[in-house]
C-alpha cells in the first residue's frame, strides 16, 4: 500500500474517564503495545505519508510513544472536532485526502484504512466514513440514513443526543474517516457545541456536508471487532483477547504450534518462524523473534528478545536479550538487557544474566548471577557462582577466557580477568586476575581435629541418660 500523498490525524488527546486511571487512555497497552501505537503503525503500514498525532491529556506520557509523528497539542479537550481543528496550522496549505483515525481503536487494519481512502477518492467525496454493526452498540454514534439501510448517510448522532428511535439503530460510527482536507476545515468552522456533552463533535461535519449537497460515503467494516474502541477496562480485556486470537491464528496458519492458544499472548510485531513450538502460559512482546524449531514455554515471557533456531526456553523471563542457535534457558532463568547466549550456550535453573556474553557452548547451569561479564567459549561455571560486579558505587567487568572451569560457589570480584583454560577451585573468592592455564584457589584452608566429633557425641549420650 502506498498513500504517500495522504495525511492522517490520530486523535489521542482525550482522558478516557471510564478507564479510571492516572494513565491517559491511549497509553494503555494491548499485548504489550500502547493503543495509540497500534493506530500509528497501521497508518504507517498503509503507506500514509504524513502522520499527525493530537495529544493533550497526559501528553508527557503520550508524546514519547509517537515521536516518529508530528505531535500537536490540543490544550483543552473540547471534543473531536476541536482536536482536528488544532491541526490546522500543521496542515496549512495541505489540499489532499486527510484521514482522521481514533487513537483508542487499536485493531484497525491497514487494508481498511486504504479502503476508506479509495472510497473517498472514487467519487471525490467530502468524506468517507467507516461504519460497523457491533454486538453492543452502546456508547457509539449511530448512523442515520435517509429511509432504508441502503440509502445515503444523513448524519451521525451521538448516543447521548439520540432519540429512542435513533438509539435503536444498529449501524454505528467506527471513528475512522477520510476527508477532503479543505472542505473539512471549512465545515469545522461551523461546528458548535450545542449538544448533550457540550463538546465540538467531529461527527457533525457529516450533517453539514449533506446539507451542502456534498457526497458522503460509508464503508462498512467486515468485522465490528476490528474497529472496537477502548473506553473501559472491560473493553480493553475484550480487545486484547480478540487481538490474541487473531494473531495466534495467523501464526498457526504459518506453521507455529501452540498447545494452548488461550494462554499464549503474542504482540503484533513479534516474528516467529515455522516449526516454533509454544507451550502454555507464554507472552512474547515487543520486537521479539523466535527461529525455526525452538520451543518456548511453559511459563515464559520474552520482551524485545531475539531467539535463534533450535533453542529451548523453559520458564524464562528475558528482556532485551539474545539467544543464539541451539542455546537453552531455564527452567527459571532470568535474562536481563544485554544478556547474550552464544550458540549452544546454557543459562540453567535460577540463573540471572545481565549485560554479559556467554560464549559458544559455555554453561551456567545452576544458581548463578552473571553481570557485566564477557565469557569465552567452552566455559563451565559451577553451581552458585556469582560475579560481584557492583561495589555500591560502580559496576566493574569480569572477563573469562575460553575453556575455563570455575568450581562451585565461586565469587569473582570484579574487575577481574581469568585467562584461557584456567581452573578455579570450588568455594573461591577470586579478587586477583588468574593467568591462562593456572589453578587458582581462594578459600580458607581446612583443618581437622581427629576424634573430636565422636567424643562430643558420647558426651551428649551420657548427659541425656
Ligand atoms: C467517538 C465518536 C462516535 C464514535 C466513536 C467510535 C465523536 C463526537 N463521536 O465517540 O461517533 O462512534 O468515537 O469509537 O467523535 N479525543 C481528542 N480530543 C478530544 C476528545 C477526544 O483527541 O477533545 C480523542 C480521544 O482521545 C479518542 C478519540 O478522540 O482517542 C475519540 O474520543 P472519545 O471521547 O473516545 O469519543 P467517543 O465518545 O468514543
Ligand atoms: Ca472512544
Amino acid at each position: 500500500m502506498q498513500h504517500s500523498d495522504v495525511a492522517a490525524i490520530i486523535l489521542a488527546a482525550g482522558e478516557g474517564v471510564r478507564m479510571k486511571s492516572k494513565k491517559p487512555k491511549v497509553a494503555h497497552e494491548v499485548l504489550g503495545k500502547p493503543l495509540v501505537r497500534w493506530v500509528v503503525d497501521a497508518a504507517k503500514a498503509a503507506g500514509i505519508g504524513r502522520i499527525i498525532t493530537v495529544v493533550g491529556h497526559g501528553k508527557e506520557q503520550v508524546a514519547p510513544l509517537v515521536e516518529d509523528t508530528t505531535v500537536v497539542e490540543q490544550v483543552q479537550q473540547r471534543g473531536t472536532a476541536d482536536a482536528v481543528r488544532s491541526c490546522a496550522e500543521a496542515l496549512a496549505g495541505f489540499t489532499g485526502a486527510l484521514l482522521v483515525l481514533s487513537g483508542d481503536c487499536p485493531l484497525i487494519e491497514p487494508e481498511t484504512i486504504s479502503a476508506l481512502i479509495d472510497a473517498q477518492r472514487e467519487v471525490d467525496a467530502a468524506a468517507s466514513l467507516l461504519t460497523m454493526e457491533p454486538a453492543d452498540p452502546t456508547g457509539y454514534g449511530r448512523i442515520v440514513r435517509e429511509d432504508s439501510a441502503r440509502a445515503g448517510v444523513l448524519r451521525i448522532v451521538e448516543q447521548k443526543d439520540a432519540t429512542p428511535e435513533e438509539a435503536a439503530l444498529t449501524e454505528c460510527n467506527a471513528g475512522f474517516y477520510c476527508f477532503d482536507a479543505p472542505l473539512l476545515f471549512e465545515a469545522l468552522g461551523r461546528v458548535d457545541a450545542n449538544n448533550a456533552q457540550g463538546e465540538f463533535y467531529l461527527t457533525d461535519v457529516v450533517r453539514l456536508f449533506v446539507e451542502d449537497g456534498r457526497a458522503v460515503v460509508a464503508v462498512k467494516a467486515q468485522d465490528a471487532r476490528e474497529c472496537s474502541g477502548v473506553n473501559s477496562r472491560i473493553q480493553l480485556a475484550e480487545i486484547t483477547a480478540f487481538a490474541r486470537d487473531r494473531i495466534n491464528r495467523a501464526h498457526m496458519e504459518a506453521g507455529v504450534s501452540m498447545m494452548d492458544p488461550l494462554t499464549t499472548w503474542i504482540g503484533p510485531d513479534v516474528r516467529l518462524s515455522a516449526d516454533v513450538e509454544l507451550l502454555p502460559e507464554v507472552m512474547l512482546f515487543g520486537s521479539t523473534s523466535v527461529g525455526e524449531g525452538s520451543v518456548v514455554g511453559p511459563f515464559s515471557r520474552l520482551v524485545d528478545t531475539q531467539v535463534g533456531c533450535g533453542c529451548t526456553i523453559d520458564e524464562t523471563v528475558a528482556i532485551e536479550a539474545q539467544v543464539d542457535d541451539g542455546a537453552t534457558c531455564g527452567p527459571r532463568a532470568y535474562l536481563r538487557p544485554g544478556a547474550h547466549l552464544c550458540k549452544r550456550a546454557k543459562a540453567g535453573t535460577h540463573v540471572e544474566i545481565k549485560k554479559s556474553t556467554i560464549g559458544e557452548g559455555s554453561k551456567v547451569p545452576h544458581l548463578s548471577y552473571i553481570g557485566d561479564c564477557t565469557m569465552g567459549a567452552g566455559v563451565n561455571i559451577g553451581a552458585g557462582t556469582i560475579t560481584c560486579n557492583y561495589d555500591g558505587t560502580r559496576k566493574s567487568p569480569t572477563v573469562i577466557g575460553d575453556e575455563v572451569f570455575v568450581g562451585s560457589d565461586t565469587m569473582l570480584v570484579a574487575p577481574v580477568t581469568v585467562g584461557d583454560r584456567a581452573l578455579i577451585g570450588a568455594g573461591s573468592c577470586i579478587t586477583q586476575d588468574v593467568d591462562a592455564g593456572a589453578l587458582a584457589l581462594g578459600r580458607a584452608r581446612q583443618t581437622q581435629i581427629d576424634g573430636w566429633a565422636d567424643k562430643h557425641h558420647q558426651h551428649d549420650v551420657a548427659a541425656k541418660s
